[in-house]
């Protein structure tokens, strides 16, 4: 099975081609500057010319705040995108594994969304991820789109690696603590893809297709994710000393965006099993890398 990566150079990119040797699968990972997924005809000509078995879209425009003095730009990437990558994979008859946000719903409920659950975007980037959704949903019923939510990794610019940087830098943090969701790994995300690409391989006739979710398990705010990592990475002596981290509200932080309150997914009925969720474990290993690879400094 020949699988298209695009966005390969992110964080999900990154990890999904750490774990394909794992599996019977050969890749072909573009990431802009090989294949610019808003240019319709080169996304055409490339998925022609590559014949793969399976798409699986990484690519984002993921700039939060930015999105909304950048709409133009995040609609291309984030809506006409995965529109070009879902119409090529309607022509081949191929499926496509889309990744969506947690961003889609308005943050209002109090109760997991579930996949099911009416969208309501608060923000350009929520707005454009939903309708990259809906675009996908209406080019092909072979599409797996999954919503996930505050991914983290070894890679790329995330929360984790600001709040070592910060932590190295001050000895007090105030990080947001009503706010409430699920952080997620990208590399457990990328187990998930993954293990459901290999059911696609060994089904033909593989039924799931659908809208899901998939996040870390144990729901928590930005302050408490950020209390775990600065706790963490004192256990592993990759600060010198634990900066102390309190908490504000929302309304003490204003940013660009409007950031839902309560993003928990409900992520069951998944349609693959055995996938680590447990974000406090998994954040370990990024730690454990990051101090190995000393990939950011401290
Ligand atoms: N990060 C989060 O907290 C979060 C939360 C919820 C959902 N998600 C979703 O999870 C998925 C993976 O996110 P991520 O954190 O891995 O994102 P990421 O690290 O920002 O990676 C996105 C990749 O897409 C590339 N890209 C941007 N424009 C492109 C284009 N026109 N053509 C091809 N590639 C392009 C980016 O390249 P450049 O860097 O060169 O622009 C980057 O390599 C996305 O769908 C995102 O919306 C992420």
């Amino acid at each position: 099975m020949k699988i298209l990566i695009t966005g390969s150079h992110g964080q999900l990119g990154r990890c999904l081609q750490d774990r394909v040797s794992q599996y019977d699968v050969d890749v072909v990972a573009a990431d802009a500057d090989v294949l610019d997924i808003t240019d319709e005809s080169a996304v055409a000509a490339f998925i022609h010319q590559q014949q793969p078995n399976l798409i699986i879209n990484a690519a984002a425009y993921t700039a939060v705040d930015k999105a909304e003095t950048e709409r133009e730009l995040a609609i291309q990437v984030n809506e006409v995108g995965p529109a070009n990558l879902a119409k090529g994979c309607a022509e081949l008859d191929i499926p496509i594994i889309h990744v969506s946000t947690d961003y889609v719903f308005d943050g209002l409920g109090m109760t997991p969304y579930r996949p099911n659950g009416c969208t309501a975007p608060q923000s350009v980037y929520g707005e454009t991820k939903l309708a990259g959704e809906t675009a996908v949903t209406f080019a092909t019923a072979k599409h797996v789109i999954i919503r996930t939510a505050w991914v983290f990794s070894e890679y790329g610019n995330n929360f984790v690696k600001t709040m070592l940087r910060l932590a190295g830098e001050r000895d007090t943090l105030t990080v947001v603590a009503d706010q409430y969701g699920c952080p997620t790994y990208a590399g457990d995300l990328a187990d998930a893809i993954l293990k459901i690409v290999a059911e696609i391989q060994k089904d033909s006739g593989w039924s799931k297709y659908g809208t899901y979710h998939f996040c870390g398990e144990e729901a928590t705010s930005w302050h408490g994710f950020a209390r775990a990592i600065v706790a963490l990475s004192c256990q592993k002596k990759m600060l010198e000393q634990k900066s102390a981290v309190l908490p504000i509200a929302t309304k003490d932080y204003p940013t660009p965006a409007t950031r839902p309150e309560y993003s928990v997914l409900d992520c069951s009925g998944f349609p693959v099993e055995g996938v680590e969720r447990n974000w406090q474990r998994s954040l370990e290993i990024v730690l454990k890398k990051l101090k190995t690879e000393s990939s950011i400094s401290l």
